[in-house]
């Protein structure tokens, strides 16, 4: 049995909003009775744009009912670019939580949102459609839609995606390039973080200024020399002083000290403050890699 929170078995048991709002604004119809649910979403409008009234049809699972439920209340009211920036994390927050199992519910719910947005901006004209390049070919889920569940909801794994939007969850091909989508869009939040630290010709506290160094080098450099091997180390902060040590690469030969002593420096310089400069720690260094006397 699945854990559901008071508030689904409300809207499970009575759902509100069941039925189709003849001559909608707008029509959002998403998933297939193939995959297992489908919803279809109506909306009408008042004068001033806002949704006087939403309801909802599904053939679905006990979530698939209460987030098509839930959603249809909570987008009364609102002006489309409100209802616009409904994410499924919303709907699920809104119910107090999904079983993670069953987050694709969510996921679907929001689709139907957007598809029915679409549908009274393009005047009724366009179905929703696919866009961009179909990922799992299983379930046809595009590339898009699975940056946005990962975006969205701070995913990290494979087995998460699927839960949110099926993709994975067939023959497990696509699986491979979930993985790098994951990897990407993470990576992408890592250097956003970094940028979102305070930014440089700020003045930072000593406190801030090492905090900086040390998440540039973890999340900027270290994984660069990790790929050749290499590790480095933040020994201390003198003033503007930067002391490393290169860990289990020729940290010692002329080159290697010339050439990665300046892209460190450089890192640092751009996300930290342009008066940084680098000193390697002679005696912290590997002794074995010690080539010059
Ligand atoms: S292609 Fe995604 S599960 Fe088969």
């Amino acid at each position: 049995m699945w854990e559901y929170t008071d508030k689904v078995k409300d809207h499970f048991f009575n759902p509100r909003n069941v039925g189709e709002i003849e001559n909608p604004d707008g029509v959002g119809e998403v998933g297939s009775l193939a995959c297992g649910d489908a919803l279809k979403l109506t909306f009408k409008l008042d004068k001033n744009g806002r949704i006087t009234d939403a309801k909802f049809k599904t053939f679905g699972c006990a979530s698939a009912i209460a987030t098509s439920s839930v959603l249809t209340e909570m987008i009364k009211g609102m002006t489309l670019e409100e209802a616009a920036r409904v994410t499924n994390k919303d709907i699920a927050d809104y119910l107090g939580g999904l079983p993670e199992q069953k987050m694709h519910c969510s996921v679907m719910g929001r689709e139907a949102l957007e598809a029915a947005i679409e549908n009274y901006r393009t005047g009724g004209r366009k179905k929703h459609e696919l866009e961009g390049r179909v990922v799992c070919t299983c379930f046809g889920v595009t590339e898009k839609e699975i940056e946005r569940v990962i975006m969205d909801n701070d995913l990290t794994t494979v087995e998460q995606v699927t839960n949110y939007c099926k993709a994975g969850g067939g023959c497990g091909g696509c699986k491979g390039e979930i993985e790098k989508i994951i990897e990407r869009i993470q990576g992408d939040r890592a250097k956003e973080q970094v940028m979102a630290m305070p930014i440089k010709g700020h003045k930072l506290t000593n406190i801030q200024k090492i905090q900086l160094i040390q998440q540039t080098i973890n999340e900027q450099i270290r994984p660069a020399l990790r790929a050749d091997g290499g590790n480095i180390e933040l020994i201390d902060v003198v003033g503007d002083k930067v002391i490393v040590a290169f860990r289990g690469m020729c940290a010692q030969c002329h080159l290697a000290e010339f050439t990665i002593k300046d892209v460190v420096e450089a890192r640092l310089r751009e996300f930290v403050s342009p008066e940084l400069y680098v000193e390697e720690d002679k005696d912290s260094a590997d002794q074995p890699h010690h080539h010059r006397g």
